[in-house]
């Protein structure tokens, strides 16, 4: 009596034992595939286009643009101040700072090539060969990452300034523009120079 009912149960044991057992294989193999369905592999940037190409075509003539933005001319007759005279240049001018604060980003792109020319036969005086400017950049990247939010900070400064607008304001940050272009070329381009 005893014993037929411990086999019984044994019996039932190993029937929920099993169903236990392919319940969790069904479960485990939904939370694998669907979970491999949630996370897709995390998309890579591109690194087609160089550093010198984005200084070149975005940063330089972004800057550019905020540099000329206004002038102050002190004369004889007084001080004379250009700005921006419609909402149109206004908007113009805006622009640009946008396209440099946003470039900043693509200069944290760590395996961007510095640039895609061929390199010179005879690098100019002063200034690095891109291979050693990528060589550096890898060893201090905490520093190159450091002259970049410079250059962020100084442009979304030049963005308030310009919807402040206020053209003292956006004259001082061209400098500040300048001399973070210049911290990260000492460091990186032209140490010697
Ligand atoms: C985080 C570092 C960094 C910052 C910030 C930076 N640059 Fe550069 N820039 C470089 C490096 C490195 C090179 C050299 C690329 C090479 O070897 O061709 C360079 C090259 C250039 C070039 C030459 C591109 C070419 O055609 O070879 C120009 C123009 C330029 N930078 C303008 C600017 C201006 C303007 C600013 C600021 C508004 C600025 N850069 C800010 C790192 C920086």
């Amino acid at each position: 009596m005893n014993s037929a009912y411990l086999s019984v149960s044994f019996r039932k044991f190993k029937f929920f034992l099993l169903a236990f057992f392919c319940i969790v294989s069904v479960m485990s193999f939904i939370s694998l595939t669907h979970g491999a369905e949630q996370r897709p592999q995390t998309p890579k940037f591109s690194t087609d286009l160089s550093l010198a190409e984005i200084m070149e075509s975005i940063v330089m003539p972004a800057a550019g643009v905020l540099w000329n933005a206004v002038s102050v001319d002190v004369t004889v007759d007084g001080v004379s101040t250009t700005e921006p005279e419609t909402d149109e240049a206004w908007s113009q001018l805006r622009w640009s700072a946008v396209n440099l604060a946003a470039a900043t980003n693509l200069l944290l792109i760590e395996g961007m090539p510095i640039s895609n020319n061929p390199p010179p036969a005879q690098p100019p005086l002063g200034e690095l060969t891109p291979d050693q400017t990528a060589a550096l950049r890898k060893d201090n990247w905490q520093a190159w990452t450091a002259h970049v939010t410079v250059l962020h900070d100084v442009a979304m400064q030049a963005i308030k300034a310009i919807d402040a607008k206020d053209p003292n304001a956006i004259s001082e940050v061209g400098g500040g523009i300048d001399a973070a272009c210049e911290g990260c070329h000492k460091q990186f381009w032209y140490p010697e120079g």
